[in-house]
């Protein structure tokens, strides 16, 4: 059993009034201490019928307030996101002992966007968001190893298109929570609440 001493104390008057500057900072730290894949987050969504469901995506950024990432906007989590606009994230730093829960309404990024992060992407994964469908199911790899050859041979020298189904979402947060490890599980919460234009913070029990 892991005992999480590393960390001093996490007091209100460490942290940034902005919990989006404060997010950035402990991404940076993340980066900085060589977590593998520092920007990896869970995404819960739900169903319409209220299932919940959760995944790995990587965050591509703030954008307008929110946390963004990209997927296909038919895949299972996109169909949820069009039925129930709202989601929840956790970003976890191992090395810092560290976790951010993030909870919000979901909108899709503007469509400019979208296509400007497409195009800054490998043309394998282009080709790779153009021919999957996300979610669905397949009979055989060898069908959709097919499908990627076609999709690479339709294309011979031209860009590939930004597909419809394809683009970003952002994650606007009401709640923002950093939680750091202490000893004996007696861990250091600290949330972050939308207070009209501002932020109030407050404890919680660990
Ligand atoms: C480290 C990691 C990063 C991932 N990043 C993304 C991503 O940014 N976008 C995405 O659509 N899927 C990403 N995936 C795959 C998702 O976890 C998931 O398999 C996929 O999006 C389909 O989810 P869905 O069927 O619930 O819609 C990632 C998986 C891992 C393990």
């Amino acid at each position: 059993m892991a005992q999480y001493e590393r960390n001093p104390p996490l007091n209100d008057a460490d942290l940034l009034p902005d919990p989006l500057a404060q997010f950035e900072r402990w991404l940076g730290d993340a980066g900085a201490a060589g977590v593998l894949e520092p920007a990896a987050m869970s995404l819960a969504t739900v169903s319409a019928e209220g299932r919940p469901s959760l995944r790995i995506v990587l965050f591509k950024g703030l954008h307008d307030g929110g946390f963004t990432f990209y997927t296909n906007y038919h895949s299972r989590k996109g169909e949820e996101l069009a039925a129930r606009p709202e989601a929840a994230l956790t970003f976890w730093w191992d090395r810092l002992e560290r976790q951010v829960r993030i909870e919000g309404r979901v909108e899709r990024v503007p469509r400019e966007l979208s296509d400007h992060y497409f195009h800054t992407r490998p043309r394998g994964s282009q080709i790779g968001a153009y021919t999957s469908r996300q979610s669905r199911l397949l009979e055989k790899r060898e069908e959709l190893d097919a499908r990627l050859a076609a999709t690479e041979q339709r294309f011979t020298g031209q860009d590939i298109p930004l597909p419809d189904y394809w683009g970003g979402y952002r994650v606007v947060p009401e709640t923002i929570e950093f939680w750091q490890g202490r000893a004996n599980r007696v861990h250091d919460r600290l949330l972050y609440t939308r207070a009209g234009g501002n932020w109030r913070i407050q404890r919680l029990e660990p």
